[in-house]
């Protein structure tokens, strides 16, 4: 069953209402916030762990577990922090930025009572440097809620002082990567960092830390209030709770919409989107979760469950949640090579594997996409995607592989067919 508005989390995501402190606290946020916060650190991370959340950025990692990882005190005299993903460069994704936009409160309030569960003593919120406006949005809902005395010394009257940053970033990619994320807020160059260590022994500042995207936690505070009970109680077992989905391409309305994890994606579509364009029999493939995961063919998807387990049984993942259809009028061979070279473009060129292999894998997608090249070098580039992946110091160089396996696994007729069709032309003009 889909989700109903009684159950939606983000009830201003299309700014019908004003973003503002009054406006947001009649929607229900910061509504006795001291009191979320008595409950206790241990309780609170329970809490969350009971929901089943896992991370809305991507890789759905446990997020009660992995505050659970943060120091319960300091044995050093060091500080713990938050640090909030809102870097949302992965192309396709368009949801975090609709919270900033139209529910930053929810976010605020999600900052302060994530920070105090994992006794943090502020949050800083990287969020991406094309998003002016949301910046905008940002900065002014947080100086709300330090006037209103909910962020800053004795933060809603519970004793416990919590600061948050807003940090502009300048528009990498690689940024979003949580250890690069962190480098960049030192205001070093955005390069990942090796793991170990891992930023909950040792992230900014060399201190203990936490990333978690926009989504795990502007939903905190709800899940806190409803219950986890009411939030495990949407979606298939390990993939609870509500997702902001973000369909878009060849639908008929393309949307940001909040539903029932695993709903099908037949639901999905015809329920928010009015139907593929040109009906189901002109949907050629789908990437589901932002431009990261392989593409899933269009006959494939119609029926599967949009949440981790059920992508993953197809090939792909969930990622973001970033649904991006596409018709059959999609010349498919030049859309991954585009991806291709957003993926080149974006590697921070600090391995080998990546800084090569991103260029290598584009130049060979290029004349697959030409037709101009052999049908054995489609091997080749099957195996160039494997010595990348898995073989770099974060998972861009994954990124870049995945699609273009995904289109060697589904469309391999399709890029022999332009090769076969190709070598017949050169072989026409020569004679
Ligand atoms: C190249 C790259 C880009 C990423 N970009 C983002 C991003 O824009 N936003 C985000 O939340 N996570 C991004 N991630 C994932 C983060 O590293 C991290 O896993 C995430 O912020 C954790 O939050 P979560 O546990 O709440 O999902 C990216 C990862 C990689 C490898
Ligand atoms: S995989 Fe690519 S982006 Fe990631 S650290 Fe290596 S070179 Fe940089």
């Amino acid at each position: 069953m889909s989700l109903q508005d009684k159950d939606r989390i983000f009830t201003n995501v299309y700014g019908y209402q004003p973003w503002n402190l009054k406006a947001a606290q009649a929607r229900g946020d910061w509504d006795n916030t001291k009191a979320l916060l008595e409950r206790g650190q241990d309780a609170i991370i329970q809490e969350v762990k009971d929901s089943g959340l896992r991370g809305r950025g991507g890789a759905g990692f446990p997020t009660g577990m992995k505050w659970s990882f943060m120091p319960k005190e300091s044995k050093d005299g060091r500080p713990s922090f938050l640090v909030i993903n809102a870097d949302e460069s992965e192309p396709g994704s368009c949801k975090d930025r609709e919270i900033i936009r139209h529910d930053p409160h929810k976010l605020l309030e999600g900052a302060l009572v994530a920070g105090f569960a994992m006794r943090a003593r502020a949050a800083y919120i990287y969020i991406r440097g094309e998003y002016i406006r949301e910046a905008e949005t940002l900065f002014a809902a947080r100086d709300e809620a330090y006037a209103a005395g909910l962020l800053g010394k004795n933060a809603c009257g519970s004793g416990y002082d919590f600061d948050v940053f807003v940090h502009r970033g300048a528009g990498a990619y690689i940024c979003g990567e949580e250890t690069a994320m962190i480098e960049s807020l030192e205001g070093k160059k955005g390069q990942p960092r090796l793991k170990p260590p891992f930023p909950a022994g040792a992230g900014l500042y060399g201190c203990p830390t936490t990333v978690n995207n926009v989504e795990s936690i502007a939903v905190a505070p709800t899940i806190l209030r409803r219950g986890a009970g009411w939030f495990s109680s949407f979606g298939n077992e390990n993939n609870r709770g509500t997702k902001l989905f973000q369909i878009s391409g060849h639908v008929n309305k393309p949307c940001v919409v909040e539903e029932a994890m695993s709903i099908s994606f037949e639901e999905l579509i015809e329920k928010h989107c009015g139907g593929i364009r040109g009906g189901w029999d002109n949907l050629l493939a789908v990437i589901p979760g932002g431009s990261s995961v392989p593409l899933v063919p269009g006959e494939q998807i119609r029926h599967v469950a949009m949440d981790f387990d059920g992508l993953k049984a197809v090939g792909s993942g969930l990622g973001t949640a970033a649904v991006i259809v596409m018709d059959k009028s999609t010349d498919i061979v030049r859309a991954i090579s585009r991806l291709s070279y957003f993926y080149k473009h974006e590697s921070c060129g600090q391995c080998t594997p990546c800084r090569e292999g991103t260029g290598w894998m584009w130049r060979v997608m290029e004349r697959l996409r030409t037709g101009d090249a052999d049908v054995a070098e489609i091997d080749m580039l099957q195996e160039v995607t494997k010595q990348v992946e898995g073989h770099t110091i974060c998972a861009l160089g994954d990124a870049a592989a995945w699609p273009i396996q995904g289109l060697i696994r589904h469309f391999r007729p399709e890029i022999e067919r332009r090769i076969t069709e190709r070598a017949g032309d050169v072989r026409e003009a020569a004679e």
